[in-house]
């Protein structure tokens, strides 16, 4: 499975390199789960449970599936790949001639006071299984006991509820990827590195963190663990700045511009969160006349298209790829386990990959 990611991020790396560092956006390549899909297929042949809500047509005996889907923030790049390849996953490859899924998927707009009308709406419509990127991870448990009461499963993605939320109900899953791994690649990208991040050579390692949103466990994993896979090997850090910017690349960029005035050359290292803010701390970079590789370094984590190509011209030292085809097909995959009423794990998880030149 590494393996083959590996390959695929390859050729992921090769088409975006022609496209150059921060190029236009391409069409999320399927990286492919090959377990997943086939396990989806096994779900599909064996789906002979009939569930109250779901939908038979009696003339072509095909039955329909209503799938409610809510994004925390359709404006987020990594959340828009990955409902993009959920929806096509459902529409194009597990629909078939016995099933058809009816995809659904809304805006969260970051509120989710919205959000919780949505998923309300969705139980209205008698949909059958609503998957749920939350914009808060504390509402898990209210979403929790309205999809009970409905006896609608609810799968959760992106964003991990707690142990204790998920003991609430067994229709109930979480589709995710660990982020304390993210983390440590992030701070082993750094450690592999012939000067281990210690680029002026004072015996530590000065670093800028720019933090996600912070009520999200994969924005607390990350700049806890990206320093700890350094500390651990013995590397003296020193925390010169450690701001929330909300995943957001605008703000990636402000930080770090700032950080960058207030601080100079003593800077070695820009860890982000993610990918987007890593992006906006590498235009302020630019503009403050500094070179990756040269003079300062910079990781992100998500492997989008444009940030693969920066590693590969080494504008950015280093990414980890956050697998959203893998997750958006086992999201399906479990979606599906729960609409035929199969037993569910808590935890699905796919691994994180590292990425550099
Ligand atoms: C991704 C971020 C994204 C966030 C949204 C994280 O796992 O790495 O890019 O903004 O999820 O919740």
């Amino acid at each position: 499975m590494k393996k083959f990611l590996v390959l695929l991020l390859s050729l992921v790396m090769l088409t975006t390199l022609l496209a150059g560092c921060g190029g236009k956006k391409e069409k999320p390549t399927d990286s492919g789960n090959t377990t997943t899909d086939d396990t989806a297929k096994d779900n599909d042949a064996k789906d002979d449970t009939k569930d109250d809500t779901t939908k038979d047509d009696p003339a072509t005996g095909s039955k329909t599936v209503k799938v409610g889907i809510t994004i925390y923030k359709f404006d987020d790049n990594f959340m828009t790949l990955y409902r993009e390849e959920l929806e096509r996953y459902f529409k194009e490859e597990l629909s078939n001639d016995e099933v058809t899924y009816e995809v659904t998927v809304v805006d969260g707009k970051n509120d989710q006071a919205e959000q919780t009308n949505q998923i309300q709406t969705f139980i209205a419509d008698k949909y059958d299984v609503i998957i749920a990127n939350l914009v808060q991870s504390s509402s898990a448990s209210t979403v929790i006991n309205m999809c009970k009461d409905a006896n609608i499963p609810v799968i959760f993605i992106n964003r991990e509820p707690t142990a204790e939320d998920l003991d609430l109900w067994d229709k109930v899953a979480y589709v995710g990827a660990d982020a304390r791994q993210s983390g440590t690649m992030q701070g082993e990208i750094i450690y592999d590195l012939k000067d281990h991040g210690d680029l002026n050579g004072d015996g530590k390692v000065s670093y800028v963190m720019v933090i996600g949103d912070p009520e999200n466990v994969d924005a607390q994993y990350r700049t806890e663990f990206s320093v700890k896979a350094l500390t651990d090997k013995g590397i003296e850090v020193e925390e010169l700045v450690a701001q929330r910017g909300d995943w957001d690349q605008a703000k990636g960029q402000e930080i770090v511009a700032a950080a960058l005035t207030q601080y100079g050359d003593a800077i070695e290292v820009v860890f982000c969160n993610n990918d987007a803010m890593a992006l906006g701390a590498r235009q302020a970079i630019e503009s403050a006349g500094r070179k990756v590789g040269e003079d300062i370094y910079l990781v992100g984590v998500d492997a989008l298209d444009e940030v693969v190509a920066c590693v590969q011209s080494g504008e950015i030292t280093g990414t980890v790829l956050n697998d959203h085809n893998g997750q958006a097909h086992t999201a399906a995959v479990v979606a599906i386990k729960a609409v035929n009423g199969e037993a569910l794990d808590k935890n699905y998880t796919v691994d994180y990959v590292k990425v550099t030149k």
